[in-house]
């Protein structure tokens, strides 16, 4: 139950991430979108409102206003006039102005359009909130540009526009700026971000209810899945059991009998010999089988004893060619030892190792044909003992050479499939290989002859 309610959560948990990542990168780029939509629109507005005015002012007017005095002069007013001008024939324009670099480096003011006393700009009144924008550019600016950001005041929020001013000649004597309102657009972008916050808490609030149920279905199926799976992992496992310790008793006591009818075979009927042979064969693959799955139950359990001891190589892999020899003779086929680099010490268990090099030559005896050599060498590879199996077999297509090594997996083509067995054989090799940290595998013969190389790799020790 336990288990079930923390996959559950677990489930939920990545659909609903997933959920709020997709809603939130969908909402954000929905919200950029719009606003983007709206400042690009105001922003070319104030952009051509500000060039054409620009052409409005007269540049020789104002040149000639120097300081604060000119204010009460006609020059100044008219330029303050075609400013005012400007501010009412567009909509929403909040203020006008014009500036120019003061002797000292500075931007000051020359002629403002407000005329509320308490806020004009004077001439040559030094413009301290020049943005940084401004700064920056205004020394090169070459076209009218608008600010990044907004600015809000008392009155509402603004966007400024400047452009530069040329006199007839091209010469810039000046900037001209104007201030949008902007509270509309900013009011809109406000709402687009609520809009888009009550469409991204509306969509995930019901699909995170829609994730905890679906959630809580798929828990339990997989629940279910992995409950069965243990069941069946257990009944392997007793039937495991079971025909290990309650098969091997009986088996033993049909091997004895037919064993002791062996010994008076002189005085049996042939056929009766012959049907004591297929017996004994029989009883044998059954035992070989039942010692296999009590080897991997073993290694898979943990309890089968592994002692590594120090093992000259060429001594091991000779006495398994000689014990081999016998049944290779009545097979037809030879075998051939082959030692590549003398004086190997490995670090390994000798009965697991013995076993894994004589699965590997019934194996070879098995698959290759009747005539034929089958190779077991010895080399040094980096600080391993190499001992390699390479026979004239059918060989093993690429995509099956990691298969062969799981449990009961036995290649289904005809030729092999006559062949005796269970395909517990190489699981139990590369069991027992990893157990003595070793590696086991195959690959096309290194002589690039037809049939395959298995090779087991063990830790070299001094
Ligand atoms: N030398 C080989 N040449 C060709 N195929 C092989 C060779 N060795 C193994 N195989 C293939 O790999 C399969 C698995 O081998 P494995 O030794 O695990 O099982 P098995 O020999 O069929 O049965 P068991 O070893 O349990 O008696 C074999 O059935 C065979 O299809
Ligand atoms: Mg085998």
């Amino acid at each position: 139950m336990k288990n079930n309610i923390s996959l559950q959560r677990q489930i939920c948990l990545y659909i609903i991430g997933f959920t709020l990542i997709t809603a939130g990168t969908l909402s954000y780029f929905f919200n950029k979108g719009v606003t983007r939509g709206m400042r690009n629109e105001i922003n070319s507005r104030l952009l051509s409102s500000i060039a054409i005015s620009a052409l409005i002012i007269d540049s020789n007017l104002h040149d000639s206003i120097k300081s604060r005095i000119d204010e009460h002069g006609g020059r100044y007013k008219q330029i303050k006039k075609d400013l005012q001008l400007i501010r009412d024939s567009i909509k929403n324009i909040n203020d006008v102005y014009t500036m120019r670099l003061g002797k000292d480096g500075r931007i000051r003011f020359v002629v403002d359009a407000e005329e509320n006393p308490d806020e004009i700009a004077h001439v040559d009144d030094i413009y301290k909130d020049a943005s940084k924008m401004l700064k920056k550019n205004f020394f090169t600016m070459k076209g009218p540009m608008v600010e990044k950001d907004f600015y809000t005041d008392k009155w509402g929020t603004w966007l400024t526009a400047y452009t530069p001013i040329f006199d007839s000649d091209g010469k810039r004597y000046g900037i001209l700026a104007m201030d949008i309102a902007a509270n509309s657009v900013k009011q809109e972008t406000t709402r687009t971000l609520l809009i888009t916050f009550l469409i991204f808490a509306c969509t995930t609030i019901p699909f995170c209810i829609v994730a905890w149920f679906f959630g809580k279905g798929l828990a339990a199926k997989l629940k279910k899945t992995i409950d069965d799976l243990n069941e069946s992992e257990k009944a392997r496992d007793a039937l495991s059991h079971m025909i290990v310790h309650d098969l091997r008793n009986p088996l033993m006591a049909i091997q004895g009998v037919v064993g002791l009818l062996q010994m008076v075979r002189n005085s049996l009927p042939e056929n009766i010999v012959k049907t004591l042979q297929q017996i004994q064969g029989a009883t044998e693959e059954m035992d070989n089988l039942i010692s296999s799955i009590l080897d991997i139950s073993k290694i898979e359990s943990g309890t089968m004893s592994i002692s590594p001891v120090i093992l000259n190589a060429t001594d091991l892999a000779y006495g398994v060619t000689e014990d081999t020899k016998v049944i290779y003779d009545v097979a037809g086929v030879s075998i051939k030892f082959i030692i590549k680099d003398k004086n190997l010490n490995i670090f390994a268990d000798k009965e697991l190792t013995r076993r894994i090099l004589k699965n590997l030559l019934s194996n070879s005896l098995k698959f290759t044909p009747e005539e034929s050599v089958v190779e077991l060498t010895l080399e040094k590879q980096k600080d391993n003992a190499v001992f390699r199996v390479n026979d004239e077999g059918p060989g093993i297509s690429l995509e099956l050479r990691n298969k062969i090594f799981n449990k009961f997996y036995q290649i289904s083509s005809r030729e092999v499939k006559k062949q005796s067995g269970v395909g517990l054989g190489l699981a139990f090799c590369r069991m027992a290989a990893e157990a003595m940290n070793g590696e086991i595998g195959v690959e096309d013969r290194p002589d690039s002859k037809q049939g395959s190389s298995f090779y087991i790799k063990l830790p070299l020790r001094k």
